[in-house]
């Protein structure tokens, strides 16, 4: 993939096939380079996205974009009693998933899926994850339509993402790491520089947390929000009413 082959940023149509050849490319090294490119923080992130998602002792939890399964497979971890499901899109990632999870023999059910398109029944899920893929959409409203068609009502939506970087001193160091030094890093690795590129360039279009809290009591959710390592990541969780 190269510069010109990079999928576009924000809400735009023709976005959601150029994410998933972008993934498809990448997928052999995500895992690697997720792990290397935040030093190791994403997962504590994660740690805390799930257990706010497993507050109420799902039955039944759907893991949106759930790429290699690594959130997915940390829910079942610490719920062995839920159902899990992951789904995403592009099944060269799905498939590293499932390698994962029979290694670390956890039953979960991994599934292709378009997001904006779920095929899942109303009210199927007590609780919904997405972590760092929802910015990836090419329509977060209809994206978010959708996590609160399939919740049940009291259901709960955990979105973890990269809001854009703070203005202040600390957000530009941030940003020179950001925009500088993991694009470098990341092509080296993956050998695609252009998806590292699109990595900042995807956050610094993303709504703002304020923002992203208003797009989803517009879809129905009653919802708060926390930013984790210094506003690097927050923490959207909401209830559907
Ligand atoms: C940055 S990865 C995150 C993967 C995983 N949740 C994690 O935390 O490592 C983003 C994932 O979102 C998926 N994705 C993006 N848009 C999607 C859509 N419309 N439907 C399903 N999956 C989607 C991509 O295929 C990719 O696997």
């Amino acid at each position: 993939m190269n510069q010109a082959e990079k999928p576009p940023v924000g809400e735009v149509e023709g976005k959601a096939e150029r994410v998933q050849q972008m993934f498809a490319a990448i997928s052999g090294r995500y895992d690697l380079l997720n792990r290397v490119l935040s030093l190791g923080v994403d997962q504590s992130w994660r740690r805390e996205a799930a257990h706010a998602a497993l507050a109420r002792a799902p039955r039944r939890v759907l893991d949106v974009a759930t790429g290699t399964a690594d959130f997915a497979l940390g829910l079942k971890h610490l719920s062995p009693q839920s159902e899990v499901i992951g789904c995403d899109f592009v099944p060269q990632m799905l498939e590293i998933g499932r390698h994962k999870a029979r290694q670390q023999h956890l039953d979960i059910a991994l599934e292709q899926e378009d997001a904006l398109n779920l095929s899942y029944p109303n009210s199927s899920f007590q609780a919904l994850t997405c972590a760092f893929g929802f910015r990836n959409f090419a329509d977060y409203a209809r994206g978010l339509e959708e996590f609160y068609r399939v919740l049940s009502p009291g259901g709960r939506v955990v979105i973890l993402e990269f809001p854009p970087p703070r203005a202040d001193a600390l957000g530009q160091l941030y940003r020179l790491y950001f925009e500088q030094v993991l694009p470098k890093i990341g092509g080296l690795v993956s050998g695609n520089a252009a998806a590292y590129s699109y990595l900042p360039e995807s956050v610094a279009a993303f709504p703002p947390p304020e923002q992203l809290k208003t797009l989803m009591e517009t879809a129905g959710f009653r919802t708060r929000y926390r930013l984790l390592s210094f506003g690097i990541a927050a923490l959207h969780v909401g209830v559907k009413t």
